[in-house]
This record gives C-alpha cells, structure tokens and sequence, in this order.
C-alpha cells in the first residue's frame, strides 16, 4: 500500500493553498467585517445599545483573528464553549501541526491547509456566537441570498425544465429515464462552478443557461462514471420490490447550486430511482456559500413564494416531500470538523453508520473532495479508491468541479497534459468529475 503523502499546505509559496490563506482568506473575513457594518442599525434597531456594543465586539474579534493570519501568528485553541470546542482543539494540539510531534504551535502557513481554511470559519462562527444578543447572525447570508436572487433567472427556466421532465410520462422509463438522469446530473455538476469562496465573496450567481450547454461542457468533465451511478440504481430499482432506496446527498453551496440539487433530487424521487433522499448540510455558517438548515429551509419558502408557476410548483413539491419525511435534512457537527472523511468512522460513527444505511452517496463540490482525499499530495493517477483511504461506507460519488490542486483517477499522461495546455485546470472551476466508488 503506497504510504499517504502529505498534506496541501501553505508553505508551498505561489501554491493555491498559499494564495488563498495569503490573499483569499483575509478578503473574506474583509467581507464579514463589512456585513456587520451594513447591519449596524438593524443589530440597533432589534437589541438597541446592547446590539451596538455586540456588533463592536464582533467586529473586533474578527478584525484580530485577520491580524493572527496576516502575521503569520501561531493558531490559538478555541476559547468559547460549543458543541466541538473540545474536538477543535484535541485536533488543534495532535493534528494541527504539518511536522506531527513538533513542539511548535501550529502556524497558518506551516499547519495543513484543509485545517487552516477550515479552523478560519470556525473562528468567525467563535467570534459571532461570542458576540449576544448577535450570536446567531450569519455574516454569509446576504451574498448567499443575493446570488440567489441573482440567479433567478436560470431558476426558472431550471424549474420549468423540471416540471416538463416529470410532465411527459415516457422520461421517466428506460432509456429516456437514463438520458434525463444524466441531463440532472450534470446541471447538479455544473451548478458547482458558482461559490463564493473561490471568488472570495465576490458574487458568482448563474447567468449563462447551463441547460442548454450540457454538450458544449461536456469535455471539461475529466472523469465521468455517470454510467455506473446508473447502473447501481437501475439495478436497485429493478430489485427494489418493497426495500427503500436512500440516496444521500452531502450539499454544499446554497443559492444556485442548492436549487440544482434539489431539482436532481426530486426527479430521482418522481422517477422511482429514489424512495428516500437524505440532505446533509452545514451546522454553521461555512466557506461563504455552504447551505445551513436555514440556507435549505429558506430556498424551499422562496421556491414555494415565487410568482413563476414553474418555480412555486416545485417549491410546493419540495415542501411537501419534506413534510411526508421522503426527504430529510440531516446536521452533523463532523461537516464543519477539519478532518479529513477516512477518520468518520471514529470522529463520528454515529454519521458513519448512518450513511451506511443509503444506497449511494453523492458528495457535491471542491471541498468534500479535498476531505474525500485528505487534502494530500496524490498523484494524478492514484486510484480514488486508495486516495479515499479507508473511507467506504456506501457507493459513493464525488461530482465536483475542480477548485483546489487536488485530482487523482485520471489516466496516465492526462494531467500533464492539461497542465502544459491549461496551467489553471485545478483550480477554476472549468473542469468537473463524477468519481465513483464502489462495487464494479
Ligand atoms: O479556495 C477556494 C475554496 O475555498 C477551496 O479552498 C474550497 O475547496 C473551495 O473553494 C470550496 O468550493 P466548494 O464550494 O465547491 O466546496
Ligand atoms: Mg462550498
């Protein structure tokens, strides 16, 4: 067994890790700061003199926690009680270091990027639950619900799409069901190019219709085992007789993205691949544009509000499946941990066993991918198997466009192909995956 390289850090000057803790970083806690400002009156208005001195508070919490990452300060243990105050900082003492057993205190630029980036949003949440009668203010929320509004208009033509799908009775057998299974698929891969935190909190709403460039998009997917997700459900549908089929869908942006999970979700359901869809979001506000229970429940309202048929038809749909539990959203602290998803199994083996219990798990986006993979140094042609590491608790399947110098599966020669002819292929967003594990 080839030994775990080691991880993405930001040592490596000019490396995407280091650009983004160097420059990315900093400009999005600059975005949090400004979202406190912009809501001064309203923290007024609600709480009076004590919602000033909080939003003070808070703001000057982040103001240090930037002034920590821009000198290079050593990464300090978590301060305020919280449901994982106690893992974050068992992780901060053994883990958090890149050199294990070093007696150094961990630094942002010498500590495991995936730990760095992640120990960065736990700090905002820190800072804000530090901060009543403000505690519970998401500093993400208006750029995610601005990108969504933004987006509207590939919403609806999205719903519309949708809707016709599920309204012509022969999509839904046979070949054509596999043909409208892929369709959904991919705008569920490609709605993945819109986040927030790649652009550093600059809004990334879904213009272009995406319906209608599948076949142009269609060569930047890399790897594609779309057949094999096939396969598996066609199989279990086929064999399902009274047995349920959950598929479990670990979210992750809201806004568009969430709007093209959902729509894949409901055909899955509608179409009888599916009988349960399980939903796991983010417990607290993350990477900018993470979907929280708040984030999902929201979208389903605006959906179910919209004054296009198409959009308040499926918002109805998707109210409906929720209230009849044939889909359920699921929180789990480990999400928002900075562990890489081999360590599941003992972190949270409460979550392991759960998803055990799914038929297939699809794993939506760039980060999960880096969790999938620890976030470490593979080689390109390093099976997914191997670089998942242990990690099996179903089939499961990565759909993820590719935001971080992280890919493995691909052919021999492939990679340095791409780099020679396309040096940013890693981390645009351009290129996407469907990466399968399972049973052949
Ligand atoms: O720096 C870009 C970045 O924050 C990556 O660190 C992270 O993996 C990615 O964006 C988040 O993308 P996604 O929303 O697809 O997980
Ligand atoms: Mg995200």
């Amino acid at each position: 067994m080839a030994v775990t390289p080691e991880s993405l850090s930001g040592q490596d000057v000019g490396s995407f890790a280091y650009l983004t803790i160097k420059d990315r970083i900093p400009q999005i806690l600059t975005k949090a700061i400004d979202s406190l400002h912009r809501h001064k009156s309203e923290f007024f208005e609600k709480h009076g003199e004590e919602g000033m001195e909080a939003e003070k508070k808070a703001i000057s919490l982040l103001s240090k926690l930037r002034n920590e990452l821009q000198t290079d300060k050593p990464i300090i243990p978590l301060v305020e009680k919280f449901v994982d105050t106690d893992i974050w900082n068992q992780y901060l003492e053994h883990q958090g270091h890149l050199l294990h057993d070093s007696d150094e205190k961990p630094r942002w630029f010498y500590s495991p990027w995936l730990f760095v980036e992640c120990y960065m949003y736990r700090r905002i949440h820190e800072a804000i639950i530090q901060s009543p009668p403000i505690d519970t203010f998401d500093v993400f929320r208006e750029s995610k619900e601005q990108s969504f509004f933004e987006s509207l208009e590939s919403i609806r033509s999205l719903c519309a799409c949708l809707q016709e799908t599920l309204g012509t009775p022969d999509a839904l057998h046979g070949e054509r069901l596999k043909a409208e299974f892929f369709k959904f698929l991919q705008i569920s891969l490609w709605g993945n190019k819109c986040d927030l935190s790649l652009s550093g909190g600059e809004s990334r709403s879904q213009k272009t219709n995406i319906i209608n460039s599948l076949e142009d998009l269609k060569p930047f997917i890399l790897v594609n085992d779309m057949e094999r997700l096939w396969s598996l459900l066609d199989k279990c549908r086929q064999a399902q007789g009274s047995a349920a089929v959950r598929v479990a869908l670990v979210l992750d942006n809201s806004g568009f993205e969430l709007v093209t999970d959902l729509v894949l979700a409901d055909f899955l359901l509608t179409s009888k691949l599916a009988t349960e869809i399980y939903f796991y979001g983010k417990m607290i506000p993350w990477f900018v544009s993470d979907t929280t229970a708040r984030d999902f429940k929201w979208l389903i309202d605006q959906a179910r509000q919209s004054g296009h048929q198409g959009v308040s038809k499926c918002g109805g749909d998707w109210g409906r499946y929720v209230e009849t539990g044939r889909w359920v959203y699921r929180d789990h602290v480990f999400w928002t941990l900075p562990h890489e998803y081999s360590a599941m199994a003992q972190v949270a083996p409460d979550l392991y066993a759960e998803l055990q219990m799914a038929q297939l798990v699809l794993f939506k986006g760039d980060l999960n991918y880096r969790k999938l993979t620890g976030d470490r140094k593979w080689e390109f042609t390093v099976p997914f198997h191997r670089a998942l590491n242990g990690f099996h608790p179903a089939p499961l399947c990565s759909i993820r466009t590719l935001k971080a110098e992280i890919q493995v599966g691909l052919q021999p020669g492939q990679g340095e192909q791409l780099t020679a002819s396309e040096p940013t292929w890693l981390t645009t967003g351009k290129y996407g995956v469907f990466q399968f594990d399972g049973p052949l």
